[in-house]
């Protein structure tokens, strides 16, 4: 060990490595520009949340991180692998992408014929995890999102706030290094938001990254290290939550904060 010894400084946060990181994407539907060269990145163990009018691209962008949406422009890396560049699919991979991107959307999309149990059992059959595993592994998901006396109930028996925990726990099912959030208690009534913001603010706690697309502004502002603000496809301001959503710079921020606090 010849090499000279150099300090580090251990005040300074140091920035992560990024799980996803997107570089100049675009994308249009029928010749309309709906996202336009959007950069974001989100680093190990951070929690970015992209908050922004209906309309505005928020889903195509989480879209296209997991190539439900194929971008016409840009790059799309996650965990260090480029994924697409330059408007084309380059990830050989699909199967293994969606096993590292764990996605939970607005509507909870769990499979009606079967059990909250089996719902978190299937993704892992499908990833090859033998029987025994998946479901032991099932269950204690489900325990971890506090609805493991539902596991044998079938989605319509599950109020939303349950279902949408089931849906969170089949999103963890294959171990994924990023969840993505999209308006995840959108759908849901005051209590099951508290309940489903519960387990989501434990994730949180426990360093699993996320990208999360969200009208809980308090829950941002509580839970997110990055606030990004989407309108019409572009990203318009972002930075720290308290700048972003109390003091932010750009006019129309303010505009579309201001019109939040007297929407229902
Ligand atoms: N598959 C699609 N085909 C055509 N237009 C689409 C499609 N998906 C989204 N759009 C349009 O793209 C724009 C952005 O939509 P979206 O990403 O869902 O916004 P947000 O999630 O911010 O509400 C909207 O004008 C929407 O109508
Ligand atoms: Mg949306």
């Amino acid at each position: 060990m010849t090499e000279p010894v150099t300090t580090t400084k251990t005040t300074a946060p140091v920035t992560p490595e990024a799980v996803v990181r997107i570089d100049g994407l675009s994308k249009s539907f029928d010749g309309r520009l709906v996202l336009d060269d959007v950069r974001l990145e989100v680093g190990r163990g951070r929690i970015v949340s992209v908050i922004g009018q209906s309309g505005g691209g928020k889903t195509t962008l989480m879209r296209c991180v997991n190539l439900l949406e194929r971008p016409d422009k840009g790059t799309v890396e996650v965990a260090g692998e480029v994924v697409h560049e330059g408007g084309r699919t380059v990830c050989r991979d699909l199967a293994r992408l969606r096993r590292t991107v764990g996605m939970v959307f607005q509507r909870f999309h769990l499979f009606p014929h079967l059990t909250a149990v089996e719902n978190v059992v299937l993704a892992q059959r499908k990833a090859g995890i033998p029987e025994q595993e998946a479901l032991e592994r099932a269950v204690a998901l489900l325990r971890r999102v506090k609805v493991a006396h539902r596991a044998l109930a079938h989605p319509d028996q599950l109020s939303g706030g349950e279902q949408q925990r089931v849906a969170i726990a089949r999103a963890l099912a294959l171990k994924p290094e990023v969840l993505l959030f999209d308006e995840p208690t959108s759908s849901l009534d005051p209590e099951a938001t508290r309940e489903v913001l519960s387990v989501m603010r434990e994730l949180a706690a426990d360093g699993m990254t996320m990208l999360l697309v969200t009208h809980e502004l308090p829950f941002a502002r509580e839970v997110a290290d990055h606030v990004v603000f989407v309108d019409g496809g572009r990203i318009v301001e972002e930075g720290r939550p308290e700048d972003v959503l109390d003091s932010p710079a750009q006019a129309r921020t303010r505009e579309f904060l201001a019109s939040y606090g007297t929407a229902s």
